[in-house]
């Protein structure tokens, strides 16, 4: 990922943004920031960049020309790479973000979606402000850090490269990105200890000593449910809420096993629940989850979603496609009637119960030890983004399944089957945390490589303290035997996606 800093301090962003971690990332070549210096594009003979504000007021103003031709070089740079890697993304304008404090408020959900860009422009102003009219033509995106002033948009765009950045796979030292790295998602972190044992007296807690992880997985549970009941009360009620759904959830836990990963995962905005009547809605993707005990609170409940819907527009968040996952039939018609949108698909699905890891021998071999003969199985790169699309479409919509792969892909969530370096197969996790887009190409079929995908899926998916689960199709039947015979358990219900039409 490639940053444009655009600031009348470049040296402010180079110092603060070469150290530590995200220092380390750019020297391995994982991203690359660049400050612009827009002092350098005035072509004012005094170097001047900035003037009065028509109408008066107090200070001075950023003119429009040097922004605007600083931005433009920028513009013209990325354009350039794009022709030359082939990736004409016309539509698509480059993200640019003007840091202010009248700014929509930066939070965890906006990083990662700014992570998902290859290219983001961060604005920084100065003095009073910009010059309107560059802002209108440039700028994409307004964003604050928070409710206080500060006198630059220096220090605001490091806290969001900085937060962005650790978004991108291969940035944080673990496996997978920062995305999935704390599961319980509206829980502040446990408190931790290092060596010595005792300081001042006091005592690393015994548990932690103790070698069982049962019991300090359990112990660090409480203390962080503690911390956050007393640092973060507002956090701490959402967490509780969840948890309720997630018993109620669990009295049909096959059929129900997708919002109850999503809360697991920390994923869940909890958007309305009373009783068994509960609607969840995926803060990754922006697709709600349906269930409901009898028509009458089924129908109570669209109406919340369609309300829900209206009032993020309204707030702003980015538009999103509206999917919607139902969880019983009787639903299915008058979803179709009140919301408008029309059924994609039918599933049953089907969730790997045990905790024990699944027995890869004679299946494949991972990167580095590899046997002649035998699959490999690796993260998928964005090279490969092509020859996934060539065999996988969602629905037919070209564009869509290109994004969609593009950015499972950068996210560490796909994984290919390689057979002397050609890639066969693969398999990926949805942005909703169901195993899926399990393909083999044809003329390797019939020989182990999706159940030995699969299997690889399964076992990463337990290391990350999730339940595998996944959703066939009902006609599927080479799918439903192979669940089966890795030991999946079907719901007996289906479920059924449906989308704006
Ligand atoms: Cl983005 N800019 C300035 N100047 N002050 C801020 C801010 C941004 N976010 C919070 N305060």
């Amino acid at each position: 990922m490639n940053f444009h800093i655009l600031t009348l301090f470049p040296d402010m962003i180079m110092q603060g943004l070469s150290q530590s971690i995200i220092g380390r990332a750019a020297e391995k070549g994982l991203l690359s920031i660049e400050a612009v210096n827009i002092r350098d594009y005035t072509l004012d003979k005094h170097k001047k960049v900035d003037d009065y504000p028509y109408g008066g007021g107090a200070g001075m103003l950023m003119q429009a020309q040097p922004v605007y031709d600083a931005w433009k070089s920028v513009a013209d740079r990325v354009d350039e790479r794009c022709m030359t890697q082939g990736i004409a993304d016309e539509a698509t304008r480059l993200r640019t973000v003007y840091l202010t404090p009248q700014g929509q408020t930066f939070t965890q959900n906006l990083a990662k979606e700014l992570a998902q860009e290859e290219e983001l422009v961060l604005l920084c102003g100065h003095y009073e402000g910009i010059d309107e009219r560059v802002l209108e033509e440039i700028v994409t995106d307004y964003v604050s850090i928070g409710d206080y002033v500060l006198t630059g948009g220096e220090l605001p765009a490091m806290v969001m490269v900085d937060a962005i950045a650790r978004m991108v796979p291969g940035v944080l030292n673990n496996d997978v990105s920062g995305v999935t790295e704390s599961f319980e998602g509206d829980l502040l972190e446990y408190p931790q200890y290092s060596r010595p044992e005792e300081w001042m007296g006091k005592r690393v807690p015994e548990v932690l000593l103790s070698g069982n992880q049962k019991k300090i997985n359990a112990w660090r549970l409480e203390e962080a449910e503690k911390r956050t009941e007393e640092r973060r009360p507002d956090l701490y009620e959402k967490y509780q809420q969840l948890q309720t759904c997630k018993e109620i959830l669990r009295k049909q836990k096959l059929l129900h096993i997708d919002m109850i990963e999503l809360i697991t995962r920390g994923q869940a905005r909890l958007v309305y629940m009373e009783n068994a009547n509960i609607c969840l809605q995926d803060k990754a993707s922006g697709t709600y989850f349906h269930t409901a005990t009898n028509l009458e609170n089924g129908c109570k409940l669209l109406e919340i979603i369609a309300g829900d819907a209206r009032e993020q527009k309204r707030e702003g968040t980015e538009e999103k496609v509206q999917l919607l996952t139902l969880h019983q039939d009787f639903m299915l018609e008058p979803t179709k009637e009140i919301l408008g949108l029309r059924e994609v698909m039918a599933c049953y699905q089907a969730t790997y119960t045990r905790r024990e890891k699944l027995s890869i021998t004679g299946l494949y071999s991972l990167a580095g030890a590899h046997k002649e003969g035998q699959v490999e199985i690796c993260r998928l790169l964005p090279e490969h983004v092509d020859k996934v699309c060539q065999y996988y479409d969602m629905l037919g919509d070209v564009d869509e399944t290109r994004r969609y792969a593009k950015e499972r892909i950068q996210k560490g969530w796909m994984f290919g089957a390689f057979l002397d370096q050609e890639l066969v197969g693969f398999i990926g996790m949805h942005t909703e945390g169901s195993i899926g887009m399990l393909t083999v190409l044809p003329e390797y079929r019939g020989r182990g490589i999706g159940k030995a995908l699969e299997t690889y899926i399964i076992n990463l998916s337990l290391e990350q303290g999730f339940t595998p689960f996944g959703q066939v199709e009902e006609q599927n039947e080479v799918s439903k035997s192979l669940q089966e015979s890795l030991g999946l358990c079907f719901a007996k219900q289906k479920i059924y996606f449906l989308e704006q039409k």
